[in-house]
C-alpha cells in the first residue's frame, strides 16, 4: 500500500503514515497565478494500491478538484487501485432536494468520484450516514467519540452532563457519555433554510459543568445557542466540543463570548482548536478494511 499526502492534508497524513510505519508520498502542489491547480506525482505507482489522504474542507471545491487530479493521475500512472481517506466530507449538508430545482451535491459528488474509479471512502462522522447504503462507492464512517472522549478523560472534570444537538446527536452524547460515566441528555435544533437562524430546545438536566457534543461547528450559530440556554440555567462551566471545526469567519470568538471554557475539535480540518487527533481511528479502520 502507498500513502499519499494531498494538499489539503498533509498533517493528519504524516500522522497516519508515523502510527503505520509506512513511507508517505507528498504530492507536488502548486497554484498557478490564475489560482488552477497543478498537480504532479513525484514517485512510480505502478501496480500499487494507492490511499489519498486529502480532506475537502474550505476551500472544499479547489480540495475536490485536486482530489480529482490525484485520482485520475495516479491510475493514469498505473496505479492498481485508489482509495481515498477525507477526514472531512464536503457538501453533505445538501444530501437531498430540500427546495424544488435544487442539485443534490453530495450525491453528485460521489457519483464523480464512482466514475473516476475510487474504490472506497473512509471519512469521519459523515453528517448524512443514511447516504451510505446507496452510495455507489462504499464509505466507511469512523467514529469521533472514542478519541474525543478519551481527550476529555484527559481534563479535569466535575461530573458534567453530555448534551448533544440534532438528529444523530443522541447517539453522539451517549458514546461520549458512557465513556466518562455521566449523564446526558438531548437538544432539538431547527434550521430556517432560508434565513440560515437556528432554533434550539433542551429539555432540562441540572448541574454546573457541560459537554456540548455535536459533529461539526461551522458558522457556531447552533453552539451559541445552546451555550445560551446552559448559561441561562446556570451552567457555571461549557466545553463546545465537535469533530469538525470548520469554525468559519469569527465563529470561535462569538462561542467564547457566549461563554465557552474551551473550544475541542479533532483534526479531520486543520484548526487552532484541534485537541484531539482522530490518525489513529482512521489507521484502524483502513488496517480492517483493507480488502
Ligand atoms: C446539524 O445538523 C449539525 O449537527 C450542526 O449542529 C450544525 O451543522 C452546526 O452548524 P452551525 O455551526 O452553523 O450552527
Amino acid at each position: 500500500m502507498k500513502l499519499i499526502a494531498g494538499p489539503a492534508s498533509t498533517e493528519i497524513a504524516y500522522k497516519m503514515a508515523s502510527i503505520m510505519n509506512e513511507n508517505l508520498i507528498k504530492i507536488d502542489h502548486k497554484l498557478f497565478p490564475d489560482s488552477e491547480n497543478y498537480i504532479r506525482v513525484p514517485e512510480k505507482v505502478e501496480g500499487e494500491d494507492v490511499v489519498i489522504i486529502q480532506g475537502t474542507h474550505p476551500p472544499q471545491d479547489r480540495h475536490l478538484i485536486q482530489i480529482f487530479l490525484m485520482v485520475d493521475t495516479l491510475l493514469d500512472l498505473g496505479a492498481r487501485s485508489v482509495k481515498l481517506v477525507a477526514p472531512y466530507l464536503a457538501y453533505t449538508r445538501q444530501d437531498k432536494r430540500f427546495l424544488d430545482g435544487e442539485a443534490i451535491s453530495f450525491k453528485i459528488f460521489l457519483k464523480i468520484l464512482h466514475k473516476l474509479k475510487v474504490e472506497k471512502i473512509y471519512t469521519v462522522n459523515i453528517h448524512c450516514p443514511w447516504i451510505i447504503p446507496e452510495s455507489p462507492i462504499p464509505i466507511v464512517d469512523v467514529r469521533g467519540e472514542i478519541p474525543l472522549a478519551r481527550y476529555l478523560q484527559l481534563n479535569k472534570l466535575n461530573n458534567p452532563v453530555v448534551v448533544s444537538v440534532g438528529k444523530k446527536g443522541v447517539e453522539m452524547a451517549k458514546m461520549v457519555a458512557e465513556a466518562l460515566g455521566v449523564r446526558y441528555t438531548a437538544a432539538q435544533s431547527e434550521r430556517d433554510r432560508l434565513t440560515g437562524k437556528v432554533r434550539v430546545e433542551l429539555d432540562g438536566l441540572p448541574g454546573s459543568e457541560a459537554i456540548i457534543v455535536d459533529d461539526m461547528i461551522s458558522t457556531g450559530g447552533t453552539m451559541i445557542e445552546l451555550i445560551k440556554i446552559l448559561k441561562s440555567r446556570g451552567f457555571k462551566k461549557i466545553y463546545a466540543t465537535c469533530i469538525h471545526g470548520l469554525l468559519i469567519g469569527d465563529s470561535a470568538e462569538r462561542i467564547f463570548n457566549a461563554g465557552a471554557e474551551k473550544i475541542i475539535a479533532s483534526d479531520t480540518i486543520p484548526n487552532r482548536y484541534a485537541e484531539y487527533s482522530v490518525a489513529e481511528i482512521l489507521v484502524k479502520a483502513l488496517k480492517n478494511n483493507n480488502d
